[in-house]
């Protein structure tokens, strides 16, 4: 058995896009770097922050969303409901002491494969170079650290009320939408 890290990547595939591109990377013989664990999704809209949390809480290093290119959603819009999502996932991840790297967003129409691919290879070499996510140490320990250094719950509260304020006002600003589990339902 090899001691070389090897880091397990979840990937979010829309069906009508994506999937059909890992597919016809299969097809096509390309080879990519085997890391990811594809989960097919109906489309990118569908995918709830909570997927992904629970993804690198249960030993993913990294997830890797992939949808349709913006104006070819098959739901209209449902890719650019992913897009304000991810912003704002990225943001409280950050404050958790993960590594933007871990979670990436990648537009790959049907016949992309190879775009598919290289988003594969790209993220398997950067995981590889930051090493293991350990969400117990990273996550768990690293806020109880945050704590007993006086970065209480007043502090995070602060930091992520002026983000609401700034970055993130524009996008609290838009239509509202429907959860993401209605419009899989849909
Ligand atoms: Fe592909 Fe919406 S159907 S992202």
């Amino acid at each position: 058995m090899s001691d070389t890290y090897e880091p397990i990547i979840v990937g979010f595939l829309c069906n009508w896009c994506s999937y059909r591109a890992a597919d016809l990377a299969g097809t096509a013989r390309l080879h990519y770097a085997p890391n990811m664990r594809p989960i097919r999704v109906m489309c990118s809209g569908r995918i709830d922050p909570q997927f992904v949390l629970k993804a690198l809480r249960e030993g993913a290093d990294g997830v890797l969303i992939a949808g349709c290119h913006p104006g070819e959603c098959h739901y209209v819009e449902g890719n650019i409901k992913a897009l304000r999502r991810f912003i704002l996932l990225r943001q409280m991840l950050r404050q958790l002491g993960i590594e933007d790297e871990r979670v990436q967003l990648v537009w790959a129409a049907a016949s992309e494969g190879i775009v598919l691919a290289a988003a594969v290879d790209r993220m398997t070499e950067q995981l590889r170079a930051l090493g293991p996510l350990r969400w117990r140490d990273t996550v768990l320990n690293g806020a109880a650290e945050q704590r007993s250094n006086g970065v209480g719950e007043q502090g995070s509260k602060g930091a992520w009320e002026q983000r609401s304020r700034g970055e993130t006002s524009s996008i609290a600003a838009s239509p509202s939408s429907p959860p993401a589990t209605e419009e899989a339902r849909s």
